[in-house]
């Protein structure tokens, strides 16, 4: 008998369009529950305290709990659930491969989708949350959705510049606009100032010299919730500037001849991963769904 859950045949034939990092396939997942192994000298060197939390522009600034458990997000103080598990096997693959590296690109991660309400910002969020459990990293949060930002209002955080504000203006130090929260490794870069020209701002080439300038911090993990592929031009852009771009399809929307054009705009960056968000509102329960890009 056959006890594997069928797949679903949309993200059969998706993944047969990737080569999805073999290297990756191979690997067994390190053995303990959130830690993984020891950070290797190419890739991250144990921070220096002082240069983690102190001498840092930036404000500060308090997750609302509450809301994100109402939400249906997952807490590192949460009892562990099926989704936290989950999110665990996803952090570990993209870790390791943020870890093995050199290029500094592959410490940036893309949470993308085809279209709005596939659960980008959902999952982009519980990776962070997920991540921020890590010792000895730093997940600073980028949201990259610009036209239709919603970082700070998920995770309760007040409004302030971001990376708009620092794209626009040269003289803005982007690390002066990131939040570092009550979470300890878990830091927030909002949109910003809202602008008509969003899209061509994010599209210039000055987005490339912000997201290099906040990649300096050590042992950084940067997660940028992207906005929706098919929907704007800024995905495509912000594809070549990262290693990795996980990439989200809702079960019950997602079609597949929009996954497919989404994916070739993304050919930018070269390792792309599909995580199926499984949410169904309409049998009444949500669940999250398989990762595919590896193992399995
Ligand atoms: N797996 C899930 N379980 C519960 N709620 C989810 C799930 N995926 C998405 N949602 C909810 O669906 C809505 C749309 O998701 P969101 O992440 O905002 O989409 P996007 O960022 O792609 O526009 C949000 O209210 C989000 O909290
Ligand atoms: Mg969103």
């Amino acid at each position: 008998m056959n006890m594997q859950p069928k797949r679903p045949s949309l993200l059969e034939r998706a993944a047969q369009i990737y080569d999805f990092n073999a290297a990756l396939k191979a690997r067994p997942a390190p053995a303990a529950a959130d830690d993984l192994p020891p950070p290797s000298p190419a890739g991250f060197a144990a921070p220096a305290p002082a240069e983690r939390h102190h001498a840092r522009p930036g404000r500060t600034g308090t997750i609302d709990r509450e809301e994100l458990r109402e939400a249906g997000y997952i807490l590192p103080d949460a009892p562990v659930s099926a989704l936290a598990e989950e999110f665990r096997i996803v952090k570990r693959q993209l870790l390791l491969a943020a870890m093995d590296g050199a290029d500094p690109r592959s410490r940036r991660i893309l949470v993308a989708s085809a279209m709005p309400d596939e659960g980008k910002t959902f999952c982009a969020v519980n990776l962070a949350l997920s991540m921020a459990n890590e010792r000895d990293i730093e997940v600073l949060l980028v949201d990259a959705d610009v036209a239709k930002p919603s970082i700070l209002s998920t995770l309760g955080l007040e409004a302030g510049p971001g990376i708009m504000d620092a794209v626009e203006d040269a003289a803005i130090d982007p690390e002066s606009c990131v939040i570092r929260t009550d979470l300890a490794n878990l830091s927030v870069l909002p949109a910003g100032r809202p602008s008509n020209e969003a899209t061509e701002l994010i599209a210039a080439d000055r987005t490339r010299v912000v997201i290099e300038a906040l990649g300096r911090v050590p042992n950084r993990i940067t997660i940028f919730d992207s906005p929706p592929v098919l929907a704007a031009s800024p995905a495509s852009v912000l594809a070549l500037h990262v290693g990795q771009t996980m990439m989200v399809v809702r079960a019950d929307r997602t079609s597949e001849a929009d996954l497919k054009d989404a994916l070739r705009l993304l050919e930018g960056c070269d390792d792309i991963r599909l995580l199926l968000n499984a949410a169904s509102a309409g049998l009444g329960r949500r669940r999250f769904g398989t990762y595919y890009g590896y193992g399995a």
